[in-house]
């Protein structure tokens, strides 16, 4: 199908969609489009494509996809907000600019950061831009349950497009109970972009921010990675508290956008789970004696194994380096051999065990490890 949309009209599209610009120019989030250039929407996603000259697209759309014009530009005004608080802080000699973003499930953390990212490295020549993913649940960069870094210069349409460049697999995909591993996690990613001394380090985070306990955990992040910059999203006051306790020109809070979407537990299971689908495709199931790797927790092995109930596990090689992830499968108790399911082709020399349970299909079941 083919629309054209006039200037200063977005066309908000959920996918699962294939977009193409047949002609004119359009933004995503900030992303200039020129003709020929492909755009895909996951099924779970909206991507709002916003004239800034007169334009024609060609939709492919998938089953349930839907395509709604509005007025005007979709990205609030006030997303804008943090530029000149960023031209400050360079004018005052800070060399890396680190931004960490708050806000509720579906409040735009990951299209706020994506318009970031794009406007920060259209503004400026030759920059490079990290965004490191704390969002354990709703992962752009990497699988879920694993805290994922990537650096760029290119602008891009959502934050999933990135490469990982490293990660940190937490194996659960909520910070509830796993506070502490997700701070040191974030940490240990946090010094090595440092080390790369990127000009911007963007910061997302996971939508824990009602209550007492989620409160204490976003405190402490802030506590021990530093930003220059919070930036809550708000919706209804969902990040009040939080920024309540934060103070001094770093600190801001922007709006959500009206045409946010919200995802079903459904929807966030399934988005879940096509990271885990991207990340173990073209698997192969390998076995490796137990002696051969560093296993964490050390008492982790289980004593047997269902295929149909597959432990998340994370696969590194020496160091920090995370090769990606795996499922174990099966275990042989007499040959103490783990029989692993990966894309990991490198022979891993550390496993680290996760909590979340996959079928043959890699759909979550609920259980315990
Ligand atoms: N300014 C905007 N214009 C159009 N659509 C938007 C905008 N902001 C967010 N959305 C849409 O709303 C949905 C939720 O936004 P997004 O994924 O950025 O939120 P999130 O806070 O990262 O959610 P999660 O907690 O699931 O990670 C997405 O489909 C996104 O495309
Ligand atoms: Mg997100």
């Amino acid at each position: 199908m083919q629309r054209t949309v006039p200037t200063n009209n977005t066309l908000l599209v959920d996918g699962p969609a294939r977009v193409v610009v047949a002609s004119g120019k359009a933004e995503v989030f900030g992303k200039p489009l020129t003709p020929t250039q492909r755009v895909i929407i996951r099924e779970g996603k909206r991507k709002p494509f916003y004239a800034t000259e007169p334009l024609t697209l060609n939709l492919l759309l998938g089953a349930g996809a839907t395509v709604t014009e509005t007025e005007g530009s979709t990205i609030p005004q006030s997303w804008n907000k943090p530029f000149p608080v960023i031209e400050d802080l360079q004018n005052r000699q800070v060399k890396t600019v680190t931004i960490m973003v708050l806000g509720a499930s579906d409040a735009g953390k990951s299209s706020f950061l994506t318009y970031l990212l794009n406007r920060l490295l259209l503004g400026k020549n030759a920059c490079s831009v990290a965004v490191l993913d704390g969002d354990l649940g709703q992962s752009d960069i990497g699988p879920s349950a694993t805290i994922g870094y990537s650096i760029t210069s290119k602008p891009v349409t959502e934050l999933s497009n990135l490469k990982l460049e490293n990660g940190y697999f937490v194996g659960v995909t909520s910070p509830v109970n796993a506070g502490a591993k997700a701070v040191e996690g974030l940490t240990a990613m946090l010094t090595e972009i440092n080390l790369r001394q990127p000009d911007y380090i963007l910061i997302n985070t996971d939508g824990f921010v009602i209550g007492e306990a989620a409160l204490r955990y976003k405190l402490t992040l802030i506590k021990e990675l530093k930003p220059n910059m919070v930036i809550g999203i708000e919706g209804k006051g969902e990040v009040a508290e939080i920024m309540s306790y934060l103070g001094g020109a770093g600190v801001m809070t922007v709006e959500s956008a009206g045409t946010a979407s919200e995802r079903s537990p459904e929807k966030r299971k399934a988005l879940r789970e096509q990271t885990y689908t991207r990340y173990l495709r073209h698997s192969k199931l390998h076995c490796i004696p137990v002696s051969q790797l560093v296993v964490e927790p050390r008492n982790g092995v289980p004593k047997t194994q269902s295929p149909d109930r597959g432990i998340l596990v994370g696969l590194y090689h020496y160091g920090t380096k995370f090769l990606g992830v795996g499922v174990l499968r099966e275990i042989n108790i007499e040959r103490y051999t783990l029989k692993i399911e990966t894309a990991v082709s490198k022979k891993p020399v550390r496993l680290v065990f996760g909590k979340v349970l996959l079928d043959r299909k890699l759909r979550e079941v609920q259980g315990q490890t």
